[in-house]
C-alpha cells in the first residue's frame, strides 16, 4: 500500500487542510504514515503568517531532497507537495527555489490532489487557482473522527489589516452553507467526535446560506448544529471584534453547547497603532465588547492575539498594551514579534522598531500573560470541572481532556471514558497541564 506523510504548520485551518488533504489521498488508496522515510507522497502545508513561518519550508524542503535522492537510489518514487499559504503566495518561485518539489497546490485546490500527482510524472505542476466551484463539494468524506473535531465553516478575509497577508493568500470572505455543515458536523459525531470547533479566519463574520434561503448569521448556525444528538460541545474561532453581534454575545448565554471561551485578538492595546494597523476598532471598543461579553457570561475564559513592535510602536504605545491586558485578564494568549510580510501594506514602512526592542516587549508581555495564565490555572484548583476526555495520557491508565474553558487535564482513569464527559476534582497544577481525580461517583459508576 503507497503512503502519505502530511506535515501542518500555522494555523487550526491548516490542520484542517491537512486531515482533508489526507482524506483525499486515503479515497485514493494511500495510508497516513508518521514516518518520512517510508513516504510514497511528502505534503508540506505551509504556513505564510510571519516570516519564520514561511522559512521553515524551504530548511524542510533541502532536507526532503536528500531523503528522495536516497529513496530514488533504493529504488522509490517520492512525490514532494508544497500545499498551504506559501504555495499561494509563492506558486511557481517555489519550483525554481526547491529542485525536489513535485506539486505545488493552494488551499483552494487541494482537492485536485490525485490528478495533480498523476501529471507531475511528466512535469512539475502549480495549481493556485481561486476556482469558482466549492473544493467542499469535490473532498470525499471524513475518514476519522476525534473526540474533538474542526471543522471549516469560513474562509477568507475582506479585513486588510495592514500586517497581515491572509486576505491575500486566503482570499474573499467565503462561508459555507447550513446543509453542507450540518452534515460534515453529522458524520464526524457518528464516527466519534464530541466537540466540534468550527473555524474560519474571520468565524464571527460567517453569513452563510441557510435553510430557508437567506444568509444565517453564527449563532444561527450554531443552534441548528446543537441539536445533533451527540454532539455535547461547540467552539468557534478566530473572531475580529468588528463582527461580535448582540445575538452572538447572546449565544453565550443561551446556547448551553457553547462552551465559555472567546479567542477575541486585540492586537494592542494603543488607539494610534490599532489606526496605523487598520484595525477599524478602537481599545475602548474592545473593553467595552468584553464587558458585554462578561455580562451574557460571567465566568468565560478569554483568550488573544498580540502583535509587538508594529512599525512605529512607541515606549507609550506599548504601555497601553500592557495596561489594557492588565485591565482585561485573559486565560491564555498569543503573542507574536511584528514580521513584515512582502505585498502588505505595514511592509511599506520605513518606521521600523529595533529588533532589540521587539524582543524586549516579546518578553515584558509574555511574562504578564503568563502570570496570568498561572492564577487562572490556579483558581481551579480544588474545584470539580467537567471533563470531555479526549484521549489516552502518555502514561499507561492516563487519559486527558478539557475542561468548559479549554485548560487541558490529565487524569487516571479507563480508556472507556475517551468521549464521555466526566466530573474531575482539580489537585494542582502544572506549566500548561492541570492534574485531577475522577469524582468517586463517577469513577464507580
Ligand atoms: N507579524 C506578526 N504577527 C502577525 N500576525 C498576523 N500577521 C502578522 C505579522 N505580519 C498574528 C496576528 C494574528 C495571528 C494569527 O498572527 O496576531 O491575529
Ligand atoms: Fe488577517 Fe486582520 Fe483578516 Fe485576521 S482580520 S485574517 S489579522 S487581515
Amino acid at each position: 500500500m503507497k503512503k502519505a506523510f502530511v506535515k501542518s504548520y500555522g494555523c487550526q485551518m491548516n490542520a484542517y487542510d491537512a486531515g482533508r488533504m489526507a482524506d483525499v489521498l486515503g479515497a485514493e488508496g494511500y495510508a497516513a504514515t508518521d514516518t518520512v522515510e517510508e513516504a510514497d507522497v511528502v505534503i508540506l502545508n505551509t504556513c505564510h503568517i510571519r516570516e519564520k513561518a514561511a522559512d521553515k519550508v524551504y530548511s524542510e524542503l533541502g532536507r526532503l531532497r536528500v531523503l528522495k535522492a536516497e529513496r530514488r537510489e533504493a529504488g522509490h518514487d517520492t512525490r514532494i507537495v508544497v500545499a498551504g499559504c506559501v504555495a499561494q503566495a509563492e506558486g511557481a518561485e517555489i519550483l525554481a527555489r526547491a529542485p525536489a518539489v513535485d506539486v505545488v497546490v493552494g488551499p483552494q485546490s487541494y482537492h485536485n490532489l490525485p490528478a495533480l500527482l498523476a501529471a507531475s510524472h511528466s512535469k512539475r505542476v502549480v495549481d493556485t487557482a481561486f476556482p469558482v466551484e466549492d473544493k467542499f463539494d469535490h473532498l470525499p468524506a471524513r475518514r476519522t473522527s476525534a473526540v474533538s473535531s474542526f471543522l471549516t465553516v469560513q474562509e477568507g478575509c475582506d479585513k486588510f489589516c495592514a500586517f497581515c497577508v491572509v486576505p491575500y493568500t486566503r482570499g474573499a470572505e467565503v462561508s459555507r452553507t447550513v446543509a453542507a455543515i450540518r452534515a460534515e458536523a453529522e458524520a464526524l459525531v457518528a464516527g466519534g467526535t464530541r466537540e466540534i470547533t468550527l473555524i474560519g479566519q474571520n468565524v464571527n463574520a460567517y453569513h452563510g446560506l441557510g435553510r430557508d434561503g437567506t444568509p444565517a448569521t453564527l449563532p444561527a448556525l450554531m443552534r441548528d448544529l446543537a441539536g445533533i444528538p451527540g454532539l455535547l460541545r461547540l467552539r468557534y474561532t478566530t473572531s475580529h471584534p468588528n463582527d461580535m453581534a448582540d445575538d452572538l454575545i447572546a449565544a453565550h448565554a443561551d446556547i448551553p453547547a457553547l462552551m465559555p471561551y472567546l479567542h477575541l485578538p486585540v492586537q494592542s492595546g494603543s488607539d494610534r497603532v490599532l489606526k496605523a494597523m487598520n484595525r477599524k476598532h478602537d481599545a475602548d471598543a474592545y473593553r467595552h465588547l468584553i464587558a458585554r461579553v462578561r455580562q451574557a457570561r460571567p465566568d468565560i475564559a478569554l483568550s488573544s492575539d498580540f502583535i509587538v513592535g508594529f512599525p512605529g510602536e512607541s515606549d507609550a504605545d506599548f504601555a497601553e498594551t500592557l495596561g489594557l491586558v492588565t485591565e482585561i485578564g485573559f486565560s491564555s494568549a498569543y503573542t507574536f514579534k511584528y514580521s513584515p510580510r512582502p505585498g502588505t501594506p505595514a511592509a511599506e514602512r520605513e518606521d521600523a522598531v529595533p529588533e532589540a526592542v521587539k524582543s524586549e516587549r516579546l518578553a515584558a508581555l509574555q511574562s504578564l500573560l503568563d502570570d496570568q495564565r498561572h492564577a487562572y490555572n490556579a483558581g481551579f484548583v480544588g474545584t470539580t470541572v467537567e471533563v470531555l476526555v479526549e484521549k489516552a495520557g502518555r502514561i499507561a491508565g492516563q487519559v486527558v481532556g478539557k475542561t468548559p474553558h479549554l485548560l487541558t487535564v490529565q487524569l487516571d482513569g479507563p480508556a472507556a471514558i475517551i468521549g464521555t464527559v466526566v466530573p474531575v476534582r482539580i489537585s494542582r497544577t502544572g506549566t500548561n497541564t492541570l492534574f485531577g481525580e475522577m469524582s468517586e461517583a463517577a469513577a464507580a459508576a
